[in-house]
């Protein structure tokens, strides 16, 4: 048994406020019944529970999208303060799907959903991940170029080619398909420039939630999960 507000942002419904909501405006029914609380008690495995008519399933396995702030580790536990940190919610078999720097802000997928970590995070599939990368120097005019053609960091090793799109002379944009211990910073570094400013934008078709201020979460909504989970086989 578990609240009906819990059931539904679990589901990926809405965060816990949006689907109170749902709830006041007469959008959910239990088995067949108009809810009128989120404190309601539901069983998730036997109750038929519907938002405006469409069956919700359980599910368990729970997906947070998390605005990484600087200064925090992606681990779930060490000396420092981790991500986990940042998640108040009741599971305690989460983790940071992939990894961010200390100083890199942005998207990170929190989940306990360990296929599909390892799927996104297989070097096979070559999921895409997009940053927004500021410079200490302004953009060479060769950049574009080099990194399209798949550039060799630290000497000998070879990275495979990346998408850059300038925004302005010290910013832009870079899609990678693979993810390189500091990947991104290293091939700048190999173009004789440096990173000042680091931001995961999108990981697959999962794009960071512009309302989510740094350090804020909120839980995935269906489609997103559903994205996410394509082609996962
Ligand atoms: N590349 C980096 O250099 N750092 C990150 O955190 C992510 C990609």
């Amino acid at each position: 048994m578990m609240r009906l507000d819990r059931f539904l942002a679990n589901s990926g419904a809405g965060t816990r406020n949006e689907v109170k909501k749902m709830i006041r405006e007469g959008l959910v029914e239990v088995n067949g019944t108009r809810a009128k609380k989120g404190s309601e008690q539901v069983d998730e495995n036997n109750d038929v529970i519907t938002l405006e008519g469409s069956v919700i399933r359980y599910s368990r396995y729970v997906y947070f999208m998390l605005n990484k702030p600087q200064g925090c580790i992606s681990a779930t536990e060490g000396n420092m303060p981790t991500v986990m940190d940042l998640i108040a919610e009741p599971y305690n078999d989460m983790f940071p799907c992939g990894r961010l720097d200390k100083d890199t802000e942005g998207l990170l997928l929190i989940t306990n959903d360990g296929p599909l970590a390892h799927a996104l995070l297989s070097p096979s599939r070559h999921v895409e991940k997009e940053y927004y990368v500021r410079l200490r120097d302004p953009i060479g005019e060769d950049y574009v170029q080099k990194l399209a053609a798949g550039m060799k960091v630290d000497g000998d090793l070879q990275c495979q080619p990346a998408v850059m799109k300038p925004i302005d002379a010290y910013t832009c944009t870079v899609i990678l398909k693979e993810g390189k211990f500091h990947e991104i910073k290293r091939l700048f570094a190999a173009l004789g420039n440096e990173v000042v400013f680091l931001k995961r934008l999108r990981m697959k078709n999962l794009v960071l939630d512009e309302d989510l201020a740094p350090g804020e979460y909120r839980p995935l909504y269906e489609e997103e999960i559903e994205d996410l989970r394509e082609s996962q086989e």
